[in-house]
């Protein structure tokens, strides 16, 4: 009787640890997961710039350019070159091959078509193609690639 009880006690015991531990595992799985899903898109701190794809390359220069544009606007200014050199967006390629989603061409199409309406733009209506042009990357981001979401949003001008 004292025997079986106690091998009784060491079964509920195991249980019990069992019991304890399984979700751990689980929830460690889970967060794994999520991890590897939020770096799919993109590695902002590359450490080897040779490692980076040419649509990533490109990508920074368009942020830099809408960048030194949001000054150039608060300080009265108006763009003048066209980058010609963005229309590679098109083309470039991407870091592999499912970086791209189906819907990519279309977004770029907008986001080329906005470029130069803003370059085309009448000081007046700067500031609103301006954003405009600052949410089309937003459009594709969402849509693709949201990791770089927040700083987009913030080169948004206050109207
Ligand atoms: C048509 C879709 C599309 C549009 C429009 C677009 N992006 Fe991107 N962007 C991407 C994709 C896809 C990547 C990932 C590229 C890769 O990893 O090869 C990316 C990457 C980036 C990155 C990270 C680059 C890095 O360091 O790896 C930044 C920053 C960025 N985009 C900013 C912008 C800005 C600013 C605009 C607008 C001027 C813009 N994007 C417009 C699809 C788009």
């Amino acid at each position: 009787m004292v025997l079986l009880s106690k091998s009784k006690v060491i079964i509920f015991a195991t249980l019990a640890v069992l019991i304890v531990l399984l979700p751990k595992c689980k929830q460690a799985d889970k967060s794994n997961v999520n991890t590897s899903e939020n770096t799919s898109c993109v590695k902002t701190k590359s450490l080897n710039p040779n490692g980076d794809s040419e649509l990533a390359l490109l990508m920074r220069q368009m942020y830099d350019s809408l960048n030194s544009m949001n000054r150039l606007i608060k300080n009265g200014g108006v763009p003048s070159k066209f980058p010609e050199s963005f229309l590679k967006i098109l083309k470039a390629k991407p870091t592999t091959s499912n970086t791209k989603l189906e819907s990519f061409d279309a977004f770029a199409d907008d986001y080329i078509a906005t470029l130069r309406l803003l370059y085309n733009s009448p000081k007046a209506d700067l500031n609103k193609n301006y954003n405009l042009l600052v949410q089309k990357c937003a459009n594709c981001h969402e849509a693709s690639c949201p990791g770089p979401l927040k700083k987009i949003y913030k080169l948004k001008l206050d109207i």
